[in-house]
């Protein structure tokens, strides 16, 4: 090697072995990846799944999708960590960071297919996500919960959020509204709120 010249190896692939032994493959999206992501984003959609989105999505879509969230990777603005296996997505999660008086928040998203659940692939690529996070300014991560959904708010609380307000109505499905949970996880010390809040 000459000198001055540094080869830095970024690690992007890590490999999970879950609870009942099944290994997964924890890495970055790629600009290819549409048809898998379609099939895991459409898998969620099918099952009815309580999450925001209420239809199914087309190749079209998620490549329009793909194609802007890789140009928000390469800026920092978000994290995604893919879990894969037998050559299909399990699991996604993202970390994406507000900007300019909220650059200190990222708001979190997370689904794992039907298939692979409680065996803790939401946890790993959490952690994972978490993992890559660290050291980008953010000291706070929200999110948004149906009031319902039983397994993603215990999952949640597992992680250390806490319930920070409930949003009344925020959902609104076949005539049917759903209030919504958002919850918060401090990086670091949690602030003391004060008379300045207004709380
Ligand atoms: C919520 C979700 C991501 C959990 O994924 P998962 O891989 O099954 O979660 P894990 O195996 O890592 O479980 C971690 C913890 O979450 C809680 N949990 C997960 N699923 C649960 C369930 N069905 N019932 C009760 N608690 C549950 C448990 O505390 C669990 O720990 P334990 O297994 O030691 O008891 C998954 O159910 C999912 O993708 N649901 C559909 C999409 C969705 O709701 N996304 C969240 C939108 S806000």
């Amino acid at each position: 090697m000459r000198a001055g010249l540094w080869v830095i190896t970024v690690v992007t692939m890590r490999k999970f072995a879950a609870k009942d032994g099944s290994v997964f493959i924890l890495r970055n999206p790629r600009i290819n990846d549409a048809e898998k992501c379609l099939a895991y984003v459409n898998s969620l959609v099918d099952e009815g799944a309580k999450i925001l989105l209420n239809k199914r999505q087309t190749l079209k879509d998620e490549r329009i999708w793909l194609r802007e969230s890789m140009k928000k990777i390469k800026k920092g603005q978000v994290i995604y960590v893919v879990a894969e296996k037998d050559g299909a997505i399990a699991g996604i999660c993202h970390i994406a960071k507000r900007e300019y008086k909220m650059a200190h928040i990222a708001d979190l998203g997370i689904g794992v297919v039907k298939k692979y659940r409680r065996i803790g692939l939401a946890q790993a690529i959490f952690n994972e996500a978490l993992r890559k996070a660290r050291g980008k300014g953010i000291e706070i991560v929200k999110l948004c919960v149906l009031a319902d959904n039983a397994p993603a708010k215990n999952l949640y609380k597992k992680l250390g959020f806490k319930r920070e307000a409930v949003l009344k109505d925020e959902i609104k499905c076949k005539c049917n509204y759903t209030n919504v949970i958002s919850m918060s996880l401090y990086l670091g010390k949690q602030r003391k709120s004060g008379a300045a809040d207004g709380v």
